[in-house]
């Protein structure tokens, strides 16, 4: 995708990204109609669906040839990354949606032939955006961030982690090894909305975000804008990730990365 091309979609991502935003925070307060998926806590609102209609129309209006990989089900039926990809999560942090009202974004990656383009995160109630073009840096609200490139002992860590992954019966990860983690750095923080982990992991506000359990569209974004900072991402044991299916991830500043990984992290078969 050569500049031009790349900076037009930008531009228009950000627009519907605000325009979204807007919506959203213009209804927050209406009754909302909240449903299970896969589970009793996996929550769905029709906020969650209306957004990614909203996108699903924008994107075939604007640019047909594009696909969208979303996590409501408007999109496309995606098998592979070929041509151009929006991943989209129309609310990540539907928990938060629910329950506070705050705490949640809107989180687009833009993918052409597999590769990460344009990553955009929005904190819809604190007017916050979170932006990369691949290779162009990141930003913040238009300010660049500053690359991860200052010390970082793990002993001086603070890595967004999930309680879940303390439980013995977790079925992910040895949580003896998670444990000595949390003994190990200064501080645990757990935001509920991945999106807001990977950009506090760009910003530097968190230093680490370690999960087991998460869908391209949590991610496709957030990578983006992490490794235009020169943070790394990968599964929870170290491998390149899979942008089409469910996964583990450990996303981080560049000097904790592999040593997190080596001395805590034993996967479970
Ligand atoms: C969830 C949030 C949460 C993470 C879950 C995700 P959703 O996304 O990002 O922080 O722990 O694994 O599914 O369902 O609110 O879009
Ligand atoms: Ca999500
Ligand atoms: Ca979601």
């Amino acid at each position: 995708m050569d500049n031009t091309e790349r900076t037009l979609i930008f531009n228009r991502a950000k627009a519907f990204v605000h325009e979204a935003g807007e919506r959203i925070r213009k209804k927050i307060d209406d009754p909302r109609t909240i449903e299970t998926k896969s589970n009793r806590n996996d929550l769905v609102t029709e906020m969650d669906q209306n957004t990614e209609k909203f996108f699903a129309e924008k994107i075939k209006e604007e640019f047909p040839e594009h696909l969208l990989f979303g996590e409501e089900g408007f999109g496309d039926d995606i098998k592979d990354l070929t041509g151009t990809v929006w991943i989209v999560d129309p609310i990540d942090g539907t928990m938060n949606f629910v329950h506070q009202k705050r705490n949640f974004a809107i989180s687009v990656g833009i993918y052409t032939d597999g590769i990460g383009e344009v990553g955009i995160i929005y904190d819809v109630m604190q007017d916050v955006m979170y932006t990369a073009l691949r290779e162009g840096g990141a930003y913040k609200n238009g300010e660049k961030l500053a690359e991860l490139t200052y010390k970082k002992p793990i002993e001086e860590s603070i890595i967004a982690l999930n309680t879940t992954w303390l439980l013995p019966e977790n079925p992910h990860i040895d949580h003896i090894g998670v444990g000595n983690l949390v003994k190990t750095i200064r501080s645990t923080r757990s935001y509920g909305s991945a999106a807001l982990e990977l950009v506090y992991v760009a910003e530097g506000v968190l230093d680490g975000y370690l999960t087991m359990s998460l869908m391209p569209w949590d991610i496709a974004a957030g990578r983006i804008i992490i490794e235009e900072v020169g943070g790394i991402v990968t599964t929870a044991d170290g491998l390149e990730l899979d942008m089409l299916n469910r996964t583990s991830m450990m996303a981080s500043h560049p000097q904790i990365h592999s040593g997190v990984i080596e001395e805590f992290v034993t996967l479970k078969k």
